[in-house]
């Protein structure tokens, strides 16, 4: 017999009496959390949200039992050769988790990618020498045959969450502009989210193999098309978590791709995408191939529907140059017509300046690292770039949030929507 957890039964239920939200989750709560690097200011009047790092403390201050974290690197202390003013926060958080790890009250479990050199994973080992952190390397090079888990998030005691750009670096605290939400006693979707975790923890053994069939307990209800109806706020909305790679959509899930598509053809007015790279191939392959998926979907939301696409990546010293020939084709189609409607496409680059030779000396600092979207119906918050890696063979999560329907002044999406207001239309943006 499968185990039917409460949140699925709840669930079913729910579709027979037409979602009926306020039975799922009593006190559900979200929040944008963003990271604005040193120096960077908008226009006074300009949306302002919770910090990653003062997210990340109260995740830590408010865990009773459980923190579980999904990761890519860790370098959340600054070293010799690579110390700044600015690592305190990073820093700040490592004690923190190794406070937290060693209280022996709460139990933390840390998933990371395998580390390498240049990916390197000294916090997690000084936490798991001390006992403070349970710690497994997941290789994904070795259970699909490439990439990296790129995933970021922490669950605490099962019911709040943080999922968004800023990796476990002490940069993503100070230095990189980062975007991500923070949800606080939302059990359901959490479980969900846990779900991923125990599926990357399983396999984050050194023979483990991807299982033919992942075992029912990481099944979920919840996808794209049949999403958690749950309040959020106080307010009617659907959401659901996607998962990438291929070989990590267990039974019943989206893929972080299949929410990409959906949220893009789900727009009826406009998209708006901030993602730090935009490539309709993969980058890492040899040789490389086309990978055009998420580009059309945007072509025909502009061209079949009239949906007004607005792109903005990211511009910093390691981009790659051809990234631009694919926003300028993307751009290229703006001011063309379908026979009842203008086609408007148009994409913009984000610089984050150093403003002092200290700050333009920081390794892989002063960048937009944020991947999000937001539509007139939904918004997405993800941790993946946007080329065709990121949805084969890499480790991502993204979750989507639907609050239509409901008139409120504060839903994510709307938050999120001003928030890239700000940012198109900011001074460290170049329209193409
Ligand atoms: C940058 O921010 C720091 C810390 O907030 C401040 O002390 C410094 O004056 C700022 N520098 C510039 C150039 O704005
Ligand atoms: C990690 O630790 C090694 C040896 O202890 C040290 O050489 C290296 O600089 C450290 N790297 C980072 C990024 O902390
Ligand atoms: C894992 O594989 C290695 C060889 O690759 C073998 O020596 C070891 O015994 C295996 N460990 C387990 C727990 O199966
Ligand atoms: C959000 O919900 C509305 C109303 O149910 C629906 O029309 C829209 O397609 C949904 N959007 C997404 C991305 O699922
Ligand atoms: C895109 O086209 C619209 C008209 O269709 C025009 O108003 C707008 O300025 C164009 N945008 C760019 C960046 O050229
Ligand atoms: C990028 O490189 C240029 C020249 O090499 C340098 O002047 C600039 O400060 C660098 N930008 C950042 C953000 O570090
Ligand atoms: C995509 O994002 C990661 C970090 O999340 C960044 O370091 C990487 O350089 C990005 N770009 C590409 C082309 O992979
Ligand atoms: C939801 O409620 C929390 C707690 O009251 C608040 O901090 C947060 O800003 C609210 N979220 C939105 C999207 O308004």
């Amino acid at each position: 017999m499968r185990k039917i957890s409460l949140c699925a039964l709840l669930h079913v239920l729910l579709l027979f009496i037409n979602c009926y939200c306020e039975v799922v989750e009593d006190n559900c709560s979200m929040q944008l959390v963003e990271s604005i690097p040193e120096n960077l200011t908008f226009s006074p009047g300009s949306p302002t949200h919770l910090s990653t790092y003062n997210a990340w403390r109260y995740l830590i201050e408010s865990a009773r039992a459980t923190i579980d974290i999904g990761s890519f690197y860790w370098t959340l202390r600054g070293t010799p050769a690579n110390q700044d003013p600015t690592d305190c926060e990073g820093e700040s958080i490592f004690r923190a988790l190794m406070d937290v790890g060693s209280s022996e009250k709460v139990k933390v479990r840390i998933v990371q990618s395998e580390p390498s050199s240049e990916f390197p994973n000294n916090d997690t080992a000084a936490l798991a020498a001390s006992g403070a952190a349970q710690v497994r390397s997941l290789n994904l090079e070795r259970l699909v045959g490439g990439g990296v888990l790129h995933t970021k998030f922490w669950i605490v005691d099962s019911k709040h969450f943080y999922i968004g750009s800023a990796n476990f670096d002490w940069r993503s605290l100070t230095q990189v502009k980062e975007m991500g939400i923070m949800a606080l006693d939302c059990s359901c979707l959490a479980g969900q989210l846990s779900k991923a975790f125990e599926m990357y923890w399983s396999v984050a053994l050194p023979n483990a193999t991807i299982p033919s069939a992942w075992p029912p307990a990481v099944d979920t209800q919840f996808n794209v098309h049949s999403p958690l109806c749950l309040q959020i706020n106080e307010t009617s909305s659907l959401a659901t978590f996607g998962i990438d790679p291929p070989e990590f959509v267990a039974r019943g899930w989206s893929s972080d791709l299949d929410v990409i598509l959906h949220v893009i053809d789900s727009a009826t007015t406009q998209i708006n995408v901030a993602v730090m790279d935009y490539f309709p191939t993969t980058l890492y392959d040899d040789p490389n191939t086309y990978w055009p998926i998420i580009d059309d979907a945007l072509r025909r939301a502009a061209f079949n529907r009239g949906v007004r696409v607005r792109l903005l990546a990211s511009r910093w010293n390691h981009t790659f140059p051809d990234m631009f020939n694919y926003l300028r084709s993307l751009a290229a189609l703006n001011g063309t017509t379908n026979e009842n409607h203008a086609v408007h496409v148009e994409a913009g680059l984000f610089t984050v300046p150093s403003y002092t030779e200290r700050q333009a000396k920081i390794p892989f600092g002063r960048v937009n690292h944020n991947k999000y979207m937001v539509t007139d119906n939904a918004a997405y918050v993800g941790t993946s770039n946007w080329s065709g890696d990121y949805f084969i063979d890499t480790g991502g999560v993204g979750l989507v949030v639907n609050q239509t329907g409901t008139a409120s002044d504060d839903l994510i999406q709307e938050q999120l929507l001003a928030v890239f207001n700000r940012d198109w239309n900011s001074a460290f943006t170049t329209i193409l």
